[in-house]
């Protein structure tokens, strides 16, 4: 049930720091130098000596995949390719014997995931999947996998099960980095003492709830919105935007900020709000000259930054602060406040939010 709760969506983005950490717990050893992921452990062998990861999914899924291929390139330096299942089962994908193919589905029902997944298993590769309901179609046709757990989702925005299928990709990308020596000792000691902190961070940005249904007020008449995210951020831009056009129906589009001069920095006008995911990494600088860019034409600017950056107050219209992490775990905690605002913006519009127009929460017809 709702409980204290309006919605269930709003329900889901407070459980999620427990739900992340129900995610890991029982997946590190006590003192955090292993983990353990019991459904692959026959297969990790051959995860090892893998050529090539291709992970598929749709929708909220596909971004959680776009993150993990980040995450997998950088630490455990294998070619990860994503596909949106659609694509993938149409269009004679190549694939090798040496293969690994990951299926992401909260549902583990999705037709076209289902159909990607018969194809990859029948060229041989070794399909693996990451899904969120125990005892799916997808859960059994694959040879191995992880279960999210992050119990049932009933909105039909993704919330929770998204970042619950970040923490396992997270997992998995550190486990296999370490299997393969391509991650420092310590480098991973670092990663997995702050994935542990993560629930904790989440609910510092969950407190924030008040300030950012404020914010959503200013929007919520906007036709349009553009988000903006840099590196493994720009995977959560995408996300934001979808969460806002499937509950609000807003026109929304996610963006790589380097890309906003190829063509929608066209659309900035005083009318845009444009969300840009901004905390203190590698990008900060480009990022803050993409920000000045949008003001420049007069764009509302929704910046997310870290906390107690001073440097942006002056430049976005309106901040939400996010505490600091490792680059590689900020989407964990970026896209709560992109939750958060689309689903005040779609209340503030009288839209039914868990129950969104022409969506299913599981989508068994292509
Ligand atoms: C977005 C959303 C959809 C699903 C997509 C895949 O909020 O819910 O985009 O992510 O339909 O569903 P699963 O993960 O069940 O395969």
């Amino acid at each position: 049930e709702k409980g204290d709760f309006d919605h269930f969506m709003l329900k889901e983005i407070f459980e999620q720091p427990q739900t992340i950490e129900e995610t890991f717990k029982g997946r590190l050893n006590p003192g955090y130098s292993e983990i353990v992921l019991g459904g692959l452990q026959n297969v990790f062998p051959r995860i090892v000596d893998a050529r090539r990861i291709i992970i598929i999914g749709c929708g909220t899924s596909w971004h959680a995949a776009l993150i993990a291929e980040y995450l997998l390139e950088e630490y455990a330096r294998i070619p990860v390719e994503v596909e949106y299942a659609s694509e993938f089962r149409y269009r004679k994908p190549v694939i090798y014997k040496d293969d690994v193919v990951i299926l992401i589905s909260q549902s583990g029902e999705t037709a076209d995931t289902l159909a990607a997944l018969r194809l990859a298993k029948n060229e041989g590769a070794l399909v693996l999947g990451i899904c969120n309901v125990v005892g799916s179609s997808l859960a059994r046709e694959t040879e191995a996998g992880v279960y999210t757990h992050a119990g049932v989702e009933i909105g039909v925005a993704s919330t929770k099960a998204f970042t619950a299928q970040m923490t396992v990709l997270t997992l998995f990308a550190l486990k296999l980095a370490k299997e393969k020596s391509t991650i420092s000792a310590k480098e991973f000691d670092v990663l997995v003492k702050e994935l542990a902190e993560i629930p904790e961070k989440g609910r510092v940005i969950l407190q924030q709830n008040h300030r950012i249904q404020e914010i959503a007020a200013k929007y919520k008449d906007a036709v349009n919105a553009l988000y903006l995210g840099r590196g493994c951020l720009f995977p959560v831009a995408l996300e934001g935007a979808l969460k806002l056009k499937e509950i609000s129906y807003i026109h929304a589009e996610g963006y790589a900020a380097g890309e906003m001069k190829h063509g929608p920095i066209a659309l900035v006008d005083d009318n845009l709000p444009v969300v840009v995911v901004a905390p203190q990494d590698a990008f900060y600088e480009k990022i803050v000259s993409n920000i000045q860019e949008i003001k420049a034409r007069k764009g509302n600017v929704i910046a997310i930054i870290s906390e107690g950056d001073s440097g942006l107050g002056e430049l976005a219209d309106d901040l939400i602060e996010i505490p600091g992490s490792q680059p590689a775990l900020a989407p964990l905690l970026a896209v709560l406040p992109l939750q958060l605002l689309a689903y005040h913006i779609a209340v503030l519009r009288g839209c039914n939010v868990d129950q969104p127009r022409n969506l299913a929460k599981s989508v068994t017809v292509e």
